[in-house]
């Protein structure tokens, strides 16, 4: 399948901030299966370096199995995907994050029993032990709300709060590639604005990111691109602006009717 691509010719916001058109991750052709279901049918993306590119899809359209054939915790049937011009279809998930891949998967998984401090100690597991301090600070500024909670245990942070962590925890490895995975999912209103303007933030900073989002609209407005996925397909791409713009995209996922 072949999906549509939208362009207008205009330059995106993505020349006028600095991203290159230097590839960093493409995905092509990745067909990625769990058992006999056939999840990924095909999928061709790409994401180049200084970027925020967002997945925009329903239920169920393959945006979490895309994040985790990325991040190796699953590989694709056929099909390959490239991390900075070296093929890593089957490598394994805790040598990505070595490589330079975060993922701060969906639903929040922290370590609940853990506090605050251990969760972004333990997600600096392949930093150098003398930088970790440091990180965590640098983690704490960016979050100061986990500042305030260092010694609480996870578990007991409210859902906005497990989210920063989750997102914080990503961060620790000093990621080159930053996977974001419904980051704004049951969070307040004015929670979503602190992260998504954290995810602008990280990526002024220079991470490239790969954001997952439901929430379509307040994605498009910080990424420079993004794909739409329906059922395991990509079916259409474009700038950010243009696909706000784009009629399908306004109906099925900015709640236009
Ligand atoms: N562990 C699994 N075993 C079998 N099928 C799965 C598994 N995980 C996902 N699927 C199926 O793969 C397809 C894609 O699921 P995926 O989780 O990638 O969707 P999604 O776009 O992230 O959806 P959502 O917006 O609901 O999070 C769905 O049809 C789903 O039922
Ligand atoms: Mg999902």
């Amino acid at each position: 399948m072949t999906a549509e691509t939208i362009t207008s010719g205009a330059p995106g916001p993505a020349g006028q901030d600095g991203a290159t058109g230097d590839v960093l991750l493409r995905l092509d052709d990745v067909h990625t299966y769990y058992g006999q279901i056939h999840a990924l049918k095909g999928v061709t993306i790409e994401v180049n370096r200084g970027e925020v590119v967002t997945l925009i899809g329903a239920n169920g359209a393959g945006k979490t199995t895309t994040l985790k054939t990325v991040c190796g915790l699953l590989h694709p049937r056929q099909g390959t995907v490239t991390f900075d011009g070296q093929d890593v279809s089957k490598t394994a998930a805790h040598n990505l994050v070595k490589a330079g891949i975060g993922h701060a998967p969906e639903g929040r998984r922290i370590f609940s029993r853990l506090t605050v401090l251990e969760n972004l100690q333990m997600g600096g597991f392949t930093r150098p032990p003398e930088e970790i301090d440091e990180d965590v600070e640098r983690i704490m500024t960016l979050f100061p709300r986990l500042k305030e909670r260092t010694y609480q245990q996870g578990g007991t942070l409210s859902g906005g709060e497990q989210q920063m962590l989750a997102i914080g925890r990503a961060m620790m490895s000093r990621p080159r590639l930053l996977l974001l995975d419904e980051p704004s999912l049951g969070l307040a209103p004015i929670l979503i604005q602190v992260v998504f303007e954290t995810i602008k933030e990280i990526n002024a900073a220079g991470t490239t990111i790969l954001l997952v989002e439901q929430n379509a609209l307040q994605a498009l407005n910080i990424a420079h691109r993004g794909y739409v996925l329906q059922t395991g397909n990509v079916v259409l791409t474009g700038d950010a602006a243009e696909l706000r713009e784009d009629e399908t995209v306004r109906k099925a996922y900015l709640g236009e009717i």
